[in-house]
């Protein structure tokens, strides 16, 4: 997925921030060992998500930003590549023309980020907040995790989103289960989502009312840029669910009789939210 330019939500081909460039968040987790590496507003390279890899194996740190996580993917001898594709830019750049306000850069970035999240209701409900979850459990009940995205379109040159960050867009242990989220990160960030999914299931609840249970967590959120979340759950079972604050969404999977993945809707979990 992050190699594929028609997916604008990661890798080559995501949108990029608001002046134009594309940063890249991903990070892994290792269930068994808790192991978690993590890269964030990576610039240049196209797999962020082995960059991650690489901190969780090579370094004793667990999240790189900017230009020392590009320096970390450049001693690792991954390739650079031009993130931005034209299709890309013109879908930036045709978001920001409707909305450019005078002044000099940084205002001009403010409020550029201010309008589009305020007075677009497709952009507020979350859809510029596209990412990659992979949850995976093996044969002998080992579980990983994994998240990449290219954050939140038109977002504030380095904003770092909940996929870079453990425990909020990614949690995986193999004794309870692995999590992750897509869509607003602002929101997860500050509930730590994914560790609080993994945190009911720790408590006994199954996968879908655990999702349930730290969805509505988000209930508290006091937010004038709400917007979507969902989260997909995997067990050490192998019981998996996907929520959703929006209707009719839905997430993939394959078990070990799939040829191909197989698709199945959420459970919609509406946030409740306040906005002032
Ligand atoms: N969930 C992706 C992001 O907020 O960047």
């Amino acid at each position: 997925m992050e190699s594929d330019p028609s997916d604008h939500s990661v890798g080559r081909g995501g949108l990029p921030n608001v002046l134009g460039v594309v940063e890249l968040d991903a990070s892994i987790m290792d269930g068994d060992t808790l192991a978690a590496g993590a890269v964030a507003a990576l610039r240049g390279f196209e797999h962020p998500i082995s960059v991650a890899r690489r901190v969780m194996e090579d370094l004793p740190h667990v999240l790189l930003v900017g230009e020392g996580a590009e320096r970390f993917a450049r001693e690792c001898g991954f390739p650079g590549c031009e993130l931005l594709t034209p299709e890309a830019r013109a879908i930036h750049e045709q978001g920001l023309r409707t909305r450019r306000s005078p002044g000099g850069e940084v205002d001009a970035v403010l409020a550029a980020v201010a309008s589009r999240l305020s007075s677009d209701p497709e952009r507020a409900a979350g859809t510029d907040a596209g990412t990659v979850n992979v949850l995976a459990l093996d044969g002998r009940g080992r579980l990983a995790s994994g998240v990449s995205t290219s954050g939140w379109a038109w977002k504030y040159p380095g904003r770092v989103g909940d996929s870079a960050l453990i425990g909020s867009g990614n949690y995986c242990d193999s004794r309870w289960g692995a999590a992750a989220c897509t869509g607003r990160g602002e929101m997860t960030m500050r509930c730590a989502t994914a560790h609080s999914l993994v945190a009911h299931l720790r408590a006994g609840a199954a996968p879908a009312p655990a999702g349930i249970a730290a969805m509505r967590e988000l209930d508290h959120l006091v937010d004038p840029y709400l917007g979507a979340v969902h989260a997909v759950v995997l067990d050490p079972r192998g019981r998996h669910a996907g929520l959703s604050t929006v209707a009719g969404t839905g997430y993939v999977f394959m078990d070990e009789t799939s040829r191909e993945v197989r698709e199945r809707p959420r459970v919609l979990v509406p946030v409740a939210g306040r906005s002032t």
